[in-house]
Order: structure tokens, then C-alpha cells, then sequence
């Protein structure tokens, strides 16, 4: 993980506007909505979308709108500090890339534990070359995703977001282990 603040973060916050301006992405691992199906997945990241964009107030048929939004990603949301994520490619990957995942999850609940904030950023993951760029990293290592971090904006523009969560048993199933996901509700 690197950590980046300062100086250095306004610097790979320009150079990531300006990679995106250039049209300039360059994902380690593919995000491709058409690999959604059509069915649950689909219909989930649609409602996380609306409910995103309607936080913000910026309607679905306004293209620039939603663009200016995204764009906000690359400026860390205005959070001082930014995690980046990157692991070594041992046979698929899917493994380590659930190490990251693990440890990501315990870094956000050590920030919250700290009163501090995160936000992870899959999109950041999309410029991995201007990063490994920036902050010398070796083409070996493969930028997951990044983490800005900071104090929380109780007023900021999204901070009446809060993504939705299927009920439990839609998610998990339970073998032989009656009444279990009403306990854990
Ligand atoms: C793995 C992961 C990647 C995410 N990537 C992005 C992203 O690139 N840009 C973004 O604005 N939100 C992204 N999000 C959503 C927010 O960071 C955050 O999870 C959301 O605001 C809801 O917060 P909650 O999960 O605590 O309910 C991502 C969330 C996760 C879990």
C-alpha cells in the first residue's frame, strides 16, 4: 500500500485529470458492466447509480453532470490522503486481489475506529500506469483500487448516501441452521 499526501497527492491528482482528459486508462483487471448480466447484479448497480446520482441531484440523462461527478474520484473527493492498493501477480491473482480485499476492509475499519473516514475508489484502479508512474512503482505490481482518507464532511455534497443491502437471504443461503439469518439481523 502506498500513502500519499501533500505535495505528492495534488501532483498525481493533476496527473490523473490529465490522463483522463487524454483519454489515457490503463486497468490491470477489466470492469465491464456488460459482464453484469442482465439480471440481480445489474439491477443493483443500477439502484446503487440512481441513488448515488439523486444524492448529488444530478439527473440520468445528464451526461456532463455525471461526468463532473466521476471526475470528483480523481481529486480524491477532497480527502488529504490517499491509499493505493497494488499486489504482486502470483497465478490468477484472485487469491492475493482477496488478501487486498481483506486487508482494505480492516484498514477502513481502523480509520473508522480513529473517527476517520474512507472511501474506496475501484475507478482509481482504472489509471493504473499514471500511478505506478507517479510514485515509481514497478510494472510488476498491480494497482487494485485506491483508498482516499481523511476527517468525514457531515455536510459534504453525497454524505446523504448510503448504498442499499439486499436482506440476508437474498445474499446467503443457510443449510440446516433454522432461524439464523433472523438472528443476525
Ligand atoms: C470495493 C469498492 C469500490 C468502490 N469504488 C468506488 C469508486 O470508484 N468511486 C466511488 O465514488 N465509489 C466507490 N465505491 C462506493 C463508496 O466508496 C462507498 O462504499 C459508498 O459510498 C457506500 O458506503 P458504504 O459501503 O459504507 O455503504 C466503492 C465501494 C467499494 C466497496
Amino acid at each position: 500500500m502506498h500513502i500519499v499526501s501533500g505535495e505528492r497527492r495534488q501532483a498525481l491528482s493533476a496527473e490523473l485529470l490529465e490522463a483522463d482528459r487524454a483519454g489515457r486508462t490503463s486497468p490491470d483487471f477489466s470492469f465491464d458492466y456488460a459482464d453484469f448480466g442482465d439480471g440481480s447484479y445489474l439491477q443493483r448497480a443500477r439502484e446503487q447509480g440512481a441513488a448515488y446520482y439523486g444524492s448529488l441531484r444530478v439527473e440520468r440523462s445528464d451526461t456532463e453532470g455525471r461526468r463532473e461527478a466521476s471526475l470528483r474520484n480523481l481529486e480524491f473527493f477532497g480527502a488529504p490522503h490517499v491509499a493505493l492498493l497494488f499486489l504482486p501477480q502470483f497465478g490468477d491473482g484472485v487469491r492475493v486481489a482477496s488478501d487486498v480485499g481483506m486487508y482494505a476492509q480492516t484498514f477502513l475499519l481502523a480509520l473508522e475506529a480513529r473517527g476517520l473516514a474512507g472511501i474506496p475508489q475501484t475507478m482509481l484502479g482504472f489509471y493504473a500506469d499514471t500511478v505506478r508512474d507517479s510514485l515509481g512503482v514497478k510494472e510488476e505490481m498491480k494497482l487494485l483500487f485506491g483508498i482516499s482518507f481523511g476527517s468525514a464532511d457531515p455536510k459534504g455534497p453525497s454524505s446523504e448516501y448510503r448504498m442499499g443491502r439486499v436482506p440476508l437471504a437474498e445474499s446467503v443461503v443457510a443449510h440446516d441452521t433454522p432461524g439464523i439469518l433472523e438472528q443476525a439481523r
